[in-house]
């Protein structure tokens, strides 16, 4: 046991305490914060003369061996350390004595801790919008590809009016752009460095905060030393957005298994991201889609798990918030592998356009415009409504679609068709006529798409 604070107790911790109340296991990952938030906070010690530069360039320089025998595998980082903070302190002083004894001037672990999560916390959210950003690309792809491939588009999951590939995915790019922005904003609020908040009530060296947070690229110091040790907002704001993201991904994940199944088969997706089955050979399952879909619970979890730790906490830090990491940790890992995965999956799945097409054909997905044509005609809509309704009851009879009925047929239900209604309600001009902002047809699709490479061009 290599603990930091020996000297006010004689006796020694209990084995099961110590385990209990250690970091290390899940802290380790923060070493790289913890020796950049060192470095800068050192820095500014010596520019305050509070150490001297030599001082200064004595533990920079170890801190950085430090580190370096960490990633080459000399040092190991183990248990016999309470957390990361006291494995690097104490390695400090193992390595230069009293010297490294200095680094802890004007600092506490609560606001070190603070500062690590938090710089751990910008480098993921700047990943995660890397990571979304190629996959808004992708589908930004397919949308360019597939602005005339014609599909069903559904409510209820029953069909309901004919769109486009395009459109329908266009609507994911709206979701994972608003994610992006999210990110930004939860971003802005977050750079802010809590280092110099001490344990709770600031401290009485005359430390500068801006500088050290300026040394971190941070956008100013944090405003308040008992917030700074105790806020962690900026995660749980981060555990939301990823929790959003993953809802996003898993309803595309089910539409995509739905696509997927031998009734639909809308999309093929590829072998390389397909598995089979130990004793049916003829199989060959969505699993990575099904696995997006069934990850989202952990995300959601995370969230849920700080939102209540954080609760009952009297001001200031308090050991529960220890408990933000292991979760946090394995959502941010959780939510950038689904994202490139499932990037993955789209970059190299086939669309069977003919068979979307075909589906867009049948099942009455012109209804509506066969009412319309009606309207044009002179009747009102809900009488054309209730012509067309008859009208799809006699194509079930017949087994037909509207358009496969010929002009007596036609005709017979209501004398006001003519041989126009066969154009007027093509899947095509269905689609075509469809010209506001946002619709399915070539030229509104067009400008969306525009707006999509605008978009992308400027994050
Ligand atoms: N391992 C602790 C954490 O993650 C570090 C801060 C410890 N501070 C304290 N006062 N015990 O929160």
């Amino acid at each position: 046991m290599a603990q930091l604070w020996g000297g006010r107790f004689t006796k020694e911790t209990d084995q099961l305490v110590y385990a209990f109340n250690a970091s290390i296991n899940f802290d380790k990952r923060l070493i790289n914060e913890d020796i950049e938030g060192s470095i800068a906070h050192v820095t500014m010690l010596a520019k305050q003369s509070i150490l001297t530069n030599d001082e200064r360039d004595a533990i920079i320089k170890c801190l950085n061996e430090i580190l370096a025998d960490v990633n080459n595998g000399k040092l190991e980082i183990t248990e016999k350390y309470e957390d990361i903070h006291s494995f690097v302190e104490a390695n400090l002083i193992d390595r230069i004595g009293d010297t490294g004894k200095k680094l802890h001037t004007g600092r506490s672990r609560n606001d070190q801790v603070a500062l690590d999560m938090r710089l751990y916390t910008r480098k993921q959210v700047k990943l995660t919008q890397e990571l979304l950003k190629e996959l808004l690309t992708t589908i930004n792809s397919v949308m360019k590809a597939n602005i005339d491939t014609y599909m069903p588009g559904f409510t209820h999951l029953q069909k309901a009016q004919p769109i486009t590939l395009a459109h329908h995915f266009g609507a994911y790019f709206e979701m994972f752009k608003r994610d992006y922005l999210r990110l930004s904003d939860i971003y802005e609020r977050m750079n802010y460095c809590p280092l110099g908040a001490g344990a709770l009530a600031g401290t009485t060296y005359p430390l500068d905060r801006e500088y050290t947070a300026s040394l971190l690229d941070f956008k100013g110091a944090t405003a308040n030393s008992i917030d700074s040790v105790s806020d962690r907002d900026y995660l749980i704001e981060y555990l939301s957005a990823l929790s959003m993201i993953m809802m996003h991904l898993s309803r595309f994940s089910e539409e995509i298994i739905i696509w997927n199944s031998n009734e639909y088969r809308f999309v093929e997706i590829d072998d390389t991201y397909s598995t089979g089955s130990s004793i049916m050979p003829q199989k060959k399952n969505p699993d990575i889609a099904e696995l997006i879909r069934g990850k989202v619970g952990r995300v959601y979890g995370a969230l849920t798990s700080l939102l209540t730790t954080m609760k009952g906490i009297p001001l200031a830090y308090n050991k529960d918030m220890q408990e933000d990491k292991e979760m946090s940790f394995d959502a941010f890992d959780t939510v950038n592998g689904c994202i490139k995965l499932f990037d993955g999956m789209m970059k190299t799945m086939k669309f069977n356009k003919e068979v979307m097409a075909k589906s867009a054909m049948c099942g009455f997905t012109n209804a509506t415009d066969a009412a319309d044509y009606l309207v044009k005609k002179g009747m009102p809509f809900r009488d054309a409504h209730s012509v067309i309704g008859r009208l799809v009851l006699y194509c079930i009879d017949v087994n037909k679609s509207i358009d496969e009925l010929s002009i007596d047929e036609l005709k017979e239900i209501c004398p006001m068709f003519d041989e126009d209604v066969y154009n007027e309600i093509s899947l095509e001009t269905c689609v075509e006529k469809r010209l506001t902002k946002g619709s399915p047809s070539s030229q509104a699709m067009n400008e969306e798409i525009s707006g999509n490479d605008i978009f992308l061009k400027s994050i």
